[in-house]
């Protein structure tokens, strides 16, 4: 494959070259925020674009800077631009409104007090494995009409979907672009056989909506109804398992956040909120420009494709004050962790519930939450997801 016709966002940058600055790339950001607002990054053949007013732009902006990759594993709501964007993301919408969504709190709620009980007498727990990754995955399984028992499949699936070759060689990039295929090759089947059971008998679940569903009359394909349950099932969980974990790296880096949060309740949806903008589990996004066009005064051809950096946008100065301070009760918090405009996340107001549901709830049964040291954390393999694969922490019951 010609390395032009390389999808960038899917290498990392050159300058995130150790182990402690994926962990941390923050520092990274600042600088070249700084040095190179707008720069062009040969050996992944993309501009990168670290400002907010820019990066805030670029995603209000559908008809300059599109999201038809040139490199998709899969052609969706991502992956589309309006009019089409606007008709498929109409199906799904109330699907997820705030109101279906907050029904669903006692349900995640006692998902948690289920996932906690497991673990709680032991007096420790890998937050990621035994928390963050299945909470996410039931929800959404549940939702999509899909038993939870195949959680441990979907985490497979998912994590190869969001994965990055950790080399930019040729040899690394094909292995991983082999893996996708072969992990949407399954996916694809897993949905052809639930979707042809709901066909003849069908549920009050997604898929059945999504059979069932119409633009003009026009029932959509076998591709694009499959497509849609990929695309919820990677993007529901990878993110939020991502947004749980980082609130619990914030908990165990600040110890006194615990006790403030435990005092004021009221603070946790806020803090979910600093956690979005200080780790996000998203860093990037990418577009791909339609015509010539200058961003922050350098000039981008049509055809070109460009990485907005929401990590960076997050902590600029410009918008925030003291961006590099976790601040709990940030108002306003204006981050760009969902995306902006057309894309913006259609699943923000159930990742934002999970976190809420979940912190809240570790704090009304758990004291002292500590990281295991000893352990060294190891970040995910994927150049546009933030997070660690494992999080021991031991605790106190309260
Ligand atoms: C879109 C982040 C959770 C479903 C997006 C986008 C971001 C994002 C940045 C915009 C991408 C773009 O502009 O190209 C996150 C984060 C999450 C999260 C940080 C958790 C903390 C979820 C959940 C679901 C979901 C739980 C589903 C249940 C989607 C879908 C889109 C999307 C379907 C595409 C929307 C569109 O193109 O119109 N998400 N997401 N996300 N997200 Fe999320």
């Amino acid at each position: 494959m010609d390395k032009a016709e390389r999808y960038a966002n899917i290498i990392p940058m050159h300058e995130l070259d150790t182990k402690e600055k994926r962990l941390q790339p923050f520092p990274i950001y600042n600088w070249l925020r700084q040095a190179t607002p707008v720069r062009y990054d040969e050996s992944r053949n993309c501009w990168d674009v670290f400002l907010y007013e820019d990066v805030h732009r670029i995603l209000k902006d559908p008809a300059t800077f599109s999201s038809v990759r040139m490199l998709s594993v899969m052609e969706t709501l991502l992956t589309t631009d309006p009019p089409r964007h606007t008709q498929l993301r109409a199906l799904v919408n109330k699907a997820f409104t705030p109101k279906v969504v907050n029904d669903l709190a006692p349900h995640i709620l006692s998902i948690t007090e289920e996932l906690l009980d497991a673990v709680r007498k032991s007096g420790r727990m890998d937050a990621v494995h035994d928390l963050a990754v299945p909470l996410p995955v039931i929800v959404i399984a549940e939702l999509l009409g899909v038993p939870p028992k195949d959680r441990y499949l979907f985490k497979e699936w998912s994590d190869i979907l969001v994965k990055g070759p950790d080399v930019n060689t040729d040899e690394a990039f094909l292995n991983v672009m082999a893996e996708k295929t072969q992990a949407m090759k399954e996916l694809n089947q897993y949905f052809a056989a639930i979707a042809a059971e709901r066909r003849q008998a069908p549920k009050e679940d997604l898929i059945t909506l999504l059979l069932e569903a119409e633009i003009d009359g026009v029932k959509l394909n076998e591709e694009e109804v499959l497509g849609f349950c990929i695309l919820l099932l990677a993007a529901g969980n990878e993110t939020t398992t991502n947004l749980i974990t980082n609130a619990l790296r914030r908990l165990t880096e600040d110890t006194g956040l615990q006790q403030q949060l435990r005092e004021q309740p009221e603070l946790v949806s806020s803090f979910i909120e600093e956690v979005l903008r200080y780790y996000p589990p998203i860093q990037a996004i990418g577009r791909v420009v339609t015509q010539d066009v200058e961003v922050h005064g350098t000039a981008i051809k049509a055809g070109e494709q460009v990485v907005s950096w929401v990590a960076s946008a997050n902590r600029d100065e410009a918008k925030f004050q003291e961006p590099d301070q976790f601040i709990i009760d940030r108002k306003p918090n204006a981050h760009l962790s969902f995306g902006f405009g057309t894309h913006f996340c259609l699943g923000a107001p159930l990742a934002r519930l999970e976190g809420q549901i979940v912190i809240k709830h570790l704090l009304e049964h758990l004291d002292s939450i500590e990281f295991i040291s000893g352990l060294e954390l190891d970040y995910i393999q994927s150049p546009f997801v933030y997070g660690v694969k494992q999080f021991p922490v031991s605790f106190k019951e309260l």
